[in-house]
């Protein structure tokens, strides 16, 4: 890919993208960096050969993608500064900003840019991410094509053919891996009252959850075969699951995940007021 990618915030999630970027092997001198924290820009060039610029307007100038990666409550400032810059309509934009629709992105921008919003996780920082993605009707094949190869850069893409998913999204996989975090601690807090030291519950519990996705990824079989695949009559595994299926565990995620959805949805309202 030749693409000269604009790259605004040099945060986590930028320095994620424009890292999986250059080891898929994009140009690094094709990616241009700015952020209002120079030195933060200035990390990503001296550790990825990137290209820094001094000011947003340097960093779009002859670029065919804009990828928007500051913080949802600074993307309107950001927009209308963008929305002054010629060639902007014939840029792809790639937000990736949680809980701002595409309708807000273009009201800010102007209603002709073509807009992909997206959805990442923080996996993404080790190239391990997963992102669901909408496009806006102004999106071309090719610049489909191009936000697939920057989001895949970190991870696995999800395209959505209706936006109003990306609630659900963010709820599952956006919030999901503080529910890994929490099941972890949870793991490991038992363990220890089971009397196992810390760190080697910690390492049970790290490499047990690790090790069943990646079995449960490689595998043709779904995670229930797989479960009962484990699961011996009278065993220790069926005690355990009778116990988390009497504190009611699907009902109890079927509640966060409405409750995630929910605040997503609440947020996008909130960013939406002109
Ligand atoms: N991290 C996650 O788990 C995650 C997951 C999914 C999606 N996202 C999305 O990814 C986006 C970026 O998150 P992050 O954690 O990487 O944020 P971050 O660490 O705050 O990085 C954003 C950077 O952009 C800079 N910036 C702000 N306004 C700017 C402007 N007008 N022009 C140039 N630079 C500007 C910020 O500077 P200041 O420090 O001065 O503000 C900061 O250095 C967010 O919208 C978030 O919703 C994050």
């Amino acid at each position: 890919m030749t693409d000269t990618i604009a790259l605004i915030g040099a945060g986590n999630m930028g320095l994620a993208l424009a890292g999986g970027l250059v080891k898929g092997g994009h140009a690094p001198r094709s990616i241009r960096v700015a952020d209002t924290v120079h030195a933060a820009a200035q990390r990503l060039g001296d550790t990825l050969g990137v290209t820094v610029c001094h000011d947003n307007a340097t960093a779009l100038a002859g670029a065919s993608v804009l990828v928007l990666a500051v913080k949802p409550q600074q993307m309107r400032a950001l927009t209308r500064e963008l929305s002054e810059v010629p060639g902007l309509a014939q840029m792809l934009v790639l937000s990736i900003a949680a809980g701002i629709t595409t309708t807000t992105l273009a009201g800010w921008l102007g209603p002709a840019t073509a807009i992909v919003r997206s959805m990442p996780n923080t996996p993404a920082l080790i190239r391990r991410g997963t992102a669901a993605l909408y496009a806006t009707p102004e999106v071309s094949a090719a610049q489909r094509a191009l936000a697939t190869v920057i989001m895949g850069a970190v991870g696995q893409v999800h395209w959505l053919e209706d936006e109003s998913q990306m609630d659900a999204v963010t709820a599952l996989s956006g919030s999901g891996p503080a529910y890994v975090f929490r099941l972890l601690e949870c793991l490991e807090e038992a363990g220890v009252d089971l009397g196992l030291p810390a760190p080697l519950a910690r390492a049970l519990a790290l490499e047990t959850v690790g090790g069943a996705a990646a079995l449960a990824q490689g595998s043709p079989l779904s995670p229930s075969v797989l479960r009962v695949q484990v699961t011996s009559p009278g065993g220790t595994t069926e005690r355990a699951l009778q116990v988390l299926n009497e504190g009611n565990l699907d009902e109890l995620f079927q509640r966060a995940l409405r409750a995630a959805r929910d605040r997503s949805r609440t947020l996008a309202e909130e960013f939406g007021v002109p």
